[in-house]
This record gives C-alpha cells, structure tokens and sequence, in this order.
C-alpha cells in the first residue's frame, strides 16, 4: 500500500540509521561517519559509511544505497510494506490504515497491472504460436531478431473477436475489470465485450518501473490506423508516458543523454543500434509532462524530427512547449533527420554512424527558436525588424524562469545585432555595390512549393559544412590565381567528404601553374584528371555566386569568410544558411551576412578561449 509522505518522514526522523545499521554490522564512528564490513558483499576492509545525519548508508564497494527502510528490506529480505511496519513498530509510530475506498483503489489498481502483465504473456505466446506466424514473419522482415522480440516483449494479438477474453476471463480477472484495463470494448448496447486488439503486433507500454499500463498495436497491411493505442486508463495516460521510458533509464542516467523520437520501431532501432536512451511519446506532440520525466535523466534531452515540413512544424510546436517551463541548466536540443527517414530507417539504410552524425548536429533550443523566428522572412525596413524582435521578445517573455529568461532576451538582442550591424567590409568593392542594398535574407526554410529543401528527394541536402567545402573548391575553379594564396591552407586541411576530399587534392597538385590558369583551362585540367563529374555538380550548384569574371577580390573575402567558419568548425545551421544564402543570391547583403556571422562568432571565441 502507499503510506502517505508526511508519515514516512517522521518514520525516517524517528529511527535511529545508526542504531538499526548497528545490529547488523559492527560501526567504528569517524568524524560523522560511522563505518564497517559491509553486510551486502564479502569484504575485509570497511567501505561501508553511515551517514546519520543525512538518514542514508553507503558502501564504496558494491554500490549499495539506501535509507534506514532500505537497509531493512535488503539486511532482511523484507518488502518496502513490511520493512515500514517493522521500523513503526520498532519506534512506537502507528501506521496509518488506509481508507476502504484506498484500499479498493489499490486492489483495483494490482488487479489492472496483473491483467496487463496477462496480456501481455498471452500476446507474447500467440506470436510463437502458429496462429503468429505472419506477426513474426513481419517483425522478422523488419530486422528484427529473437533477442530484440523477447526484450521489448512484442507479441501478437489473434485477430479474432474474443481469443485474449477467453484466455484470459477468470473469477479474478472479470470482464469489468479487462475493460477498465482497456483489453477489452464494450458496445454501446447490450452485446458482449470483445477483444480490443485484434490481428496486429502489440507493443506493450510500461510506466517508470516497467510495469505493463498499455499497448501500441500495429496492423500488418495499410489498414487504419497504423497504430492503434490503449485508451487512457486508470493505469495509463499517454501524455505522461513515454515508451521505452524503462529500458532506457538507466543508460540515460549513467551518459546523461535522452533521445526523444517519434514511433515505436524508431525506438526499437535506436536501442538496437546502441542509442539505448530512446524514448517516443505515443503518437502525438510532447507533452510539458513528457519534457519534465526526461528532465528527470538528463539536462538537455535531445529531440529528433523528421527532416520534413511536418516535422519542421512540430519542432516549432515544442519549442513552444518548452519554453515557458524551461530552467537553469534544463533545455532541450533539436536534431534534424535527413528526409525522408525516421531514426529506424536511417538506421537500416546508413548505419548507426548515421543517426550519431543527425544527434552530432543538434542544435540548441535558443538557436532553433531564432531560426524559426527569421527564416524566410525580409528584414529590409525597420518595421519588419521591429515586428521580428516583438516576436522574439514576446517569446522570451513566455519563459517563466527569470534567469532564463533573461538570458534569452540578451541572446536574442546579439543575434539581431549581428544580422542588422554587419562589422566588416569587404575590401575592394565599389561604395555602389552592383547588387541593390537589401537586408540578409535568409533562404526560407521552406522552399517557395512549401517543402523544405531536400524534402522528397532521395538524397539528404549537403550539411552545412558539406556546403563550405563545396564552396571553398568551387571559387578556385573559377579563380585559379587565388590557390596561389590560399594553398598552403587548404593543403593543411582535410574534407570530411570523400568526393569533395579527392578534388581538394586534385586541384592543389595544380598550385604551380595555377597563377596562369583562367577557368576554363583549370577545369580542363580537372576534367583530364577524371573529375568531370564532381566538377559539374560543384560548379553548377555555385556558379552564380562566383562566376563574374571581374569578382576576384570578392572571391577571395567570400574564401576567406568561409574558411574561417569552416576552420572553426562553425557549423551551425545560420552559418548554412547564410552560406547557402550567398551561394544562391551572391548579393551584398548575402555577403555582409555571412561577414557578420564571421565577426560575431570571432568576438565569441575571444570571450570563450581568451586568445585568437
Ligand atoms: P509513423 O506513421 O511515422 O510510423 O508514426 P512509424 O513509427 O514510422 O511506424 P512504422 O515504421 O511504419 O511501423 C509515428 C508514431 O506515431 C504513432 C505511433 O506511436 C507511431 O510509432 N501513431 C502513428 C499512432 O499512434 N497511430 C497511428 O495510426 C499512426
Ligand atoms: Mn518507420
């Protein structure tokens, strides 16, 4: 039963740690510690600590952790019931008694978690059982193996209208009770009740501490829906639940790490492919209650979204949720998949290495909340600037936490600096600039067909520091003479992308020659070497933002801005925006956004490393 809170603490006060410690294990006092021979593993000298004025014991050797109720129940193999009353008893408390109606509630609440459990044994057996063979077969197909299918406990549920009913129903499991376990529906008339799940691949659901409270189930062919959850239930409330929440606790706990994703196999995958800190909300939006439980294992849990508009809209939506219940030290951080995968099939398509470079690449929640903010939006009228920064302030303002939100506000007042107050000029640009002065724009995160880029193409979009790379190779082959100066840099700097590497390569073993290359005889050159292909991609992607003949001083600060961030490993997603931006729009404006993000990242390292 559960004891009310204000009377186990007397209970802790009252008793004595020392003097229930004391008749087990022999204690020497030093300073305020007592010690001994630790009565949870063989030892010969004492790692065993008392510690009476924290209410706790201690041992270094195995691990062994608890209060004066916990030492009783592990000394004395008691239940946390029974260790309680033995400790009342012992100091003359009285144990409170329960109501009736407590006490019903209580059975009730056994009674539905036996008939989860129930289920959930039926369920596992009928998928070994003949009547499971096409469920096995589809978890098989899946990738699944025996191990993975007995430890997340998948089962099958026969598609018939009363199989489970009929093995389950019994004088202690009633039709009453398998319907408030939400097992079994009831018609709106008088009919009998029947089977809840029937002919899919059931998921069980559990609480904290792993005890059965619901089921995801899913259907085999296109039938709807996909998945098909528990109802709520005395035992079961999806907003507060997270699956796999109790597998993955304890690696959460111990790397300090939580992935939220969205589905059942994601979950699966994840744990299989070593990310066994994975959980999912069931089928809807995080819930402030669903951020709070993963508080609980980690400062800044990281959530994972699908690489397309809807996921860029629910990234957005929990943002929301986030901020006004964020503190000190807690955040969130946003991984992005590359479309169209989920975590499962990323995985299966690329590898765990994969999904490690999406979690690498998470970003803050200020910096996602910014983005959002200004994606896709002009900024080119003092008004429209205006109309951002109310919108970002109104944001921080919904941030209870007074230190938090006060440190977003500042955050939010130096982004805005950096994108209007650019700190550097190119040199050698005519005061008139050829391109018409406009503010930075963005490139909307949507394109203008409302995807985003990348969506529904098979391949993922170039990462940001994909992009520089291709930039970076892409003004020396329109700009040959620049390799002269920039060479030995480039020289000392390896690509992350093989192709893109090999080119690299191919175009500094023409350093010699390259002050009397034009580009068509640079390219020429590369083609003969066999880079034709990656030649062709690279220059058409970027051509606009370099291709004037006349742009070499241009060039060369766009190179030296890019390799800047690219050197400092700036490769956050502003930083592939504005890049992306210049390569896209090769603009003024484009151009002092990119130098401005240059300047003000250069004035955060300062402040970060003191030196540069
Ligand atoms: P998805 O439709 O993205 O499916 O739903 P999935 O997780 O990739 O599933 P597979 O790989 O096709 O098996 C994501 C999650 O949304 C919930 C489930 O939790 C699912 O895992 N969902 C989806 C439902 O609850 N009901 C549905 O009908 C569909
Ligand atoms: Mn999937």
């Amino acid at each position: 039963m559960a004891f009310p809170p204000r009377f186990l603490d007397e209970l802790r006060t009252r008793v004595s740690l020392v003097g229930v410690v004391g008749r087990r294990v022999k204690l020497t006092r030093k300073g305020r510690e007592h010690s001994g021979l630790c009565p949870f593993h063989n030892e010969k000298t004492p790692s065993f600590t008392v510690n009476e004025d924290k209410g706790f014991f201690h041992c270094f050797g195995c691990g062994a952790h608890g209060d004066a109720i916990g030492f009783e129940m592990r000394a004395n193999h008691l239940s946390f019931t029974e260790a309680v009353e033995k400790l009342a008893g012992e100091c003359g408390l009285e144990v409170p008694v329960a109501t009736p109606e407590e006490r019903r509630q209580e059975a009730r609440r056994a009674g539905l978690h036996d008939a989860m459990e129930a289920a959930c044994r039926f369920f596992e057996a009928q998928l070994r059982g003949t009547g499971g063979r096409e469920g096995m077969a589809y978890l098989r197909g899946r990738g699944l193996d025996a191990e993975t299918i007995a430890r997340f406990r998948l089962g099958w549920a026969p598609d018939k209208r009363d199989a489970m009913k009929n093995a389950l129903m019994s004088e202690t499991m009633p039709e009453s009770l398998l319907t408030e376990a939400g097992l079994l529906k009831k018609p709106e008339d008088e009919r009998a009740a029947f089977d809840f799940f029937r002919g899919r691949v059931t998921f069980p659901v559990t609480d904290r501490k792993g005890r059965i409270i619901a089921f995801g189930a899913r259907t085999l062919g296109d039938g709807q829906p996909k998945y098909l959850n528990s109802p709520d239930t005395p035992l079961f409330h999806k907003g507060s639940t997270l699956y796999g929440l109790a597998l993955a606790r304890e690696a959460a706990r111990d790397k300090g790490l939580v992935l939220a994703v969205e589905g059942y196999m994601d979950v699966i995958a994840l744990h299989r492919a070593g990310f066994d800190y994975a959980v999912a909300p069931l089928g809807t939006a995080l819930t402030e209650a669903q951020i709070e439980e993963m508080w609980r294992l980690a400062d800044e849990p990281i959530l994972c979204f699908d690489g397309d508009s809807a996921g860029q809209r629910a990234m957005a939506r929990a943002a929301d949720r986030a901020l006004p219940i964020l503190k000190p030290g807690k955040s969130l951080r946003f991984a992005v998949l590359p479309a169209p995968e989920d975590p499962d099939s990323l995985i299966k398509a690329r590898g765990a290495a994969a999904m490690q470079a999406v979690l690498d690449a998470a970003r803050p929640l200020s910096e996602v909340v910014w983005e959002l903010a200004v994606a896709g939006r002009p900024l080119d009228t003092p008004e429209r600037r205006a109309a951002l920064e109310k919108e970002l302030k109104d944001k921080a303002f919904g941030i209870n936490d007074e230190t938090v939100r006060w440190q977003y506000l500042g955050s939010f007042r130096d982004r805005m600096k950096a994108l209007t107050r650019p700190q550097w000029k190119p040199a050698g640009r005519s005061p008139q600039g050829q391109a018409k002065r406009r503010f930075p724009n963005d490139p909307p995160l949507r394109g203008p067909d409302g995807r985003l880029p990348g969506a529904g193409r098979p391949a993922p979009p170039p990462s940001p520091g994909e992009r520089q790379e291709r930039l970076l190779l892409a003004i020396l082959v329109v700009h040959p003479p620049l390799l002269e100066e920039v060479g030995e840099r480039l020289g000392e700097t390896p690509f992350s992308d093989s192709g893109l590497d090999n080119l690299r390569r191919g175009i500094l073993k023409h350093l010699d020659i390259a002050r009397d290359l034009d580009s068509e005889a640079m390219r020429s050159h590369l083609r003969a070497d066999g880079f034709s292909r990656v030649l062709d991609s690279l220059v058409d992607a970027n051509a606009q933002a370099i291709a004037r003949p006349d742009a070499i001083h241009e060039a060369r600060s766009l190179w030296e801005h890019i390799f800047t961030l690219y050197s400092r490993k700036e490769l956050a997603a502003d930083v592939g925006h504005a890049v992306e931006a210049f390569a896209r729009d090769p603009s003024e404006a484009n151009f002092d956004y990119l130098a401005a993000l240059v300047s003000s990242r250069g004035r955060g390292l300062n402040e970060d490393d003191g030196h540069d």
